[in-house]
């Protein structure tokens, strides 16, 4: 057998900076209803891998003769627990024993609530779970709910443990009846338990040792199940994302200190700090082993330095430049509920991100599962124990991954005030939709779009000219607003270096200001659009997480206009002079040299001011909205030109 693990004392998270282990240990969660034998189970695990502390076994013995009773492993996790609740605030148990192939570590939590809580958190990233269930009584309600709750947090390596086969007489038809109920329930899920190993943990059978009493079972015991599972496809190949827990000063220089939680990092490499998106450049490593470090991979806790001084802070994250995270206001999740006052819509509460905290609120249910048979329920709240798909918005823009991408930047922690109350995982950015955070009630238009329309002989509509600085979208905006206007059209620009002006002159030039920026512009249009006008945009909107945005705001009648021409012809032409000053390092984040722009991958039109002169150009934009929006004279309405 393998030499004694220790059985770990309650700990905290690794700590900061902690020296690398030879070797990870395999993190596992045990889960199931309370009666179906969890405790019983891991102590058993403990006590048939060696891994309990010398001295531990004979004072269980001693306890349980006391109490008049069998040896009852569940007393050791009690022990434990006390042992925890003296070490005050900490939440997460880890337990660890070794087979001969491996350690592992059991991921345990006091209670429900803390599992969930680390679970969501990605503070257990356990990688594989065994679901305990007992041979008598089958599936329960909470056996369905932690499948669910596994599913839901990409944990999809599942073992089986249908305990207490004792009391079944060990017979192969008590096992085959869970093993099809959970089968089928794991199905509905897209699971598929890898194993459903009958066994006894109070008696040991199939946990290390084969059953005598189960002969006709030929798969293998519990330990040799876990043998078999093969470790995840590294989360250090998958895209680098730090979440700053902590800022520190060293001398003058500035640290960003957190767990790399996916990816690797080395000395000089190019990043993006989300939601800012501010780039810096690797300056020096630290995870406490030593000085002149180069490179530091996922799962350690590292302290970060960057040569440009970057402006720093809690929750932020820090990402390969080109590789940000999301950004959003609102969000899609899939949440569950613990609290005992159930969740409404309105409902405020604070999204726990990574490291990130924000406010927010509930905006809608687009699903209630009933977890029971996984079905719709028809409720409009969500219970204690309940499971839903929600919108949540914030008023300041969102860093996330959703979680199929990077499970661990996409899982969340819900909590009011600083009591934890649910979980969710990220499913993506929501589709803009009304949000008001007062009592609202609009006012109908008292001239409807129809009649406006009808007046002016045409539709209203919104051309968003995306391009470069200097590409020409203000010289096309203006010259296509004059040529319409005097055809009579009601025409308007919006034009981004005008608005920054004015409505806009709070916001830079950051992902999350840019994001502000259009989503006011695109709301400001969509207005004047309803009123009947034609409103000509002209900002850079450089992502298509921007253009998107703008689009889903606006709804009917936007149209993506992509103004082209290439950085170094838009560098040459530099009327406004910024292409020099971005190069001479002046401005930071100029779109085109130290900021990216995404070209549209499939714009409703294309101007190619490289190609082409502006009189063409203009004449394409100009055909291109008649074409669009021009009240047809057929339709018995003038055409307006
Ligand atoms: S957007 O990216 O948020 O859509 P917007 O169109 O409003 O940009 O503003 C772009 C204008 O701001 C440019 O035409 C330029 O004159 C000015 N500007 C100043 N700093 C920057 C910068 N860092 N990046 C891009 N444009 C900038």
């Amino acid at each position: 057998m393998a030499p004694a693990a220790t059985l770990a004392a309650p700990r905290a998270e690794a700590p900061v900076l902690a020296p690398r282990k030879a070797q990870a240990p395999y993190p596992i969660v045990i889960v199931g209803h309370v009666d179906h034998g969890k405790s019983t189970l891991i102590g058993r695990l403990l006590h048939d891998t060696d891994s309990l502390p010398e001295g531990r076994l004979a004072e269980l013995q001693k306890v349980s003769s006391q109490r008049g009773l069998e040896l009852e492993w569940s007393f050791l996790l009690d022990a434990l627990q006390i042992e925890r609740d003296q070490g005050i605030t900490l939440d997460t148990t880890r337990i660890w024993f070794k087979t001969a192939k491996r350690p592992y570590v059991i991921i345990d939590a006091p209670g429900h609530r803390e599992f969930l809580r680390n679970m969501v958190t990605g503070a257990s990233g356990a990688d594989a779970a065994v679901l305990v269930t007992d041979a008598e009584r089958g599936v329960s309600e909470q056996t369905r709910r932690h499948a669910y709750l596994l599913s839901l947090l990409g944990v999809t390596k599942v073992i089986v443990a249908v305990n207490k086969m004792d009391l079944m007489g060990h017979a192969e038809a008590a096992w085959q009846a869970v093993k099809d109920e959970v089968s089928a329930y794991l199905a509905k899920l897209g699971m598929q338990p890898l194993y459903v190993i009958p066994l006894s943990a109070r008696h040991g059978d199939n946990i290390t040792a084969r059953s005598q009493q189960m002969g006709w079972y030929q798969g293998p015991t519990l330990l040799e199940a876990l043998d078999l599972l093969t470790p995840p496809a590294g989360r250090a190949d998958a895209t680098f994302r730090m979440p700053i827990q902590d800022v520190y000063r060293r001398g003058d220089r500035r640290m960003a200190v957190g767990r790399i939680e996916t990816g690797r990092i080395r000395l000089g490499d190019k990043v993006e700090i989300a939601p800012t998106g501010q780039p810096a450049t690797v300056a020096s490593i630290d995870t406490g082993r030593g000085d002149g470090e180069q490179f530091a991979r996922a799962g350690q806790s590292a302290a970060i330095s960057f040569i440009e001084d970057a402006a720093l802070a809690r929750g932020q994250i820090i990402a390969p430049a080109g590789h940000m995270p999301h950004l959003a206001l609102a969000l899609r999740v899939r949440a569950f509920w613990l609290d005992s006052e159930p969740l409404l819509v309105g409902s405020r509460l604070t999204l726990r991100l990574t490291t990130a905290e924000h406010a927010v609120v509930v905006e809608k249910f687009e699903r209630i599962v009933d977890v029971e048979n996984l079905n719709d329920a028809d409720t409009q709240e969500l219970g204690q124990g309940g499971i839903a798909e929600i919108v949540l918005r914030s008023a300041a823009p969102i860093a996330f991954d959703p979680h199929t991408d990077l499970p661990i930047t996409g899982r969340a922690g819900l909590a009011r005030g600083t009591r934890i109350v649910g979980g969710a995982v990220v499913l993506g950015a929501a589709e803009n939709a009304a949000s008001v955070k007062g009592p609202v009630t609009a006012v109908d238009s008292s001239v409807d779009r129809d009649a406006f329309e009808a007046r002016n002989g045409h539709r209203g509509g919104v051309l968003w000219l995306s391009g470069l600085s200097g590409a020409g979208k203000s010289t096309l905006a203006m010259g296509a607003q004059r040529r319409l206007f005097d055809d009579g059209w009601r025409v308007l620009v919006l034009d981004g270096d005008n608005l920054r002006k004015g409505l806009n002159k709070d916001l830079g030039f950051s992902p999350a200001e840019r994001l502000e920026n259009v989503r006011r512009v695109a709301e400001v249009a969509k207005l004047m659009a309803e009123n009947g006008s034609v409103v000509l945009v002209s900002l850079i909107s450089p992502t298509a997480e921007l253009r998107e945005l703008a689009r889903s705001i606006v709804g009917d009648g936007f149209h993506e206009v992509w103004v082209k021409a290439d950085v170094n012809t838009c560098a040459k032409r530099d009327p406004k002079g910024l292409y020099a000053a971005a190069r001479d390092g002046k401005i930071a984040q100029f779109t085109g040299v130290s900021a990216p722009f995404e070209a549209p991958a499939s714009p409703d039109l294309v101007l190619d001011t490289g190609e082409f002169d502006v009189a063409t150009t203009t004449e394409l934009l100009i055909a291109h909205i008649r074409r669009n929006l021009a009240l047809d004279q057929a339709d018995g309405h003038a055409v307006g030109i």
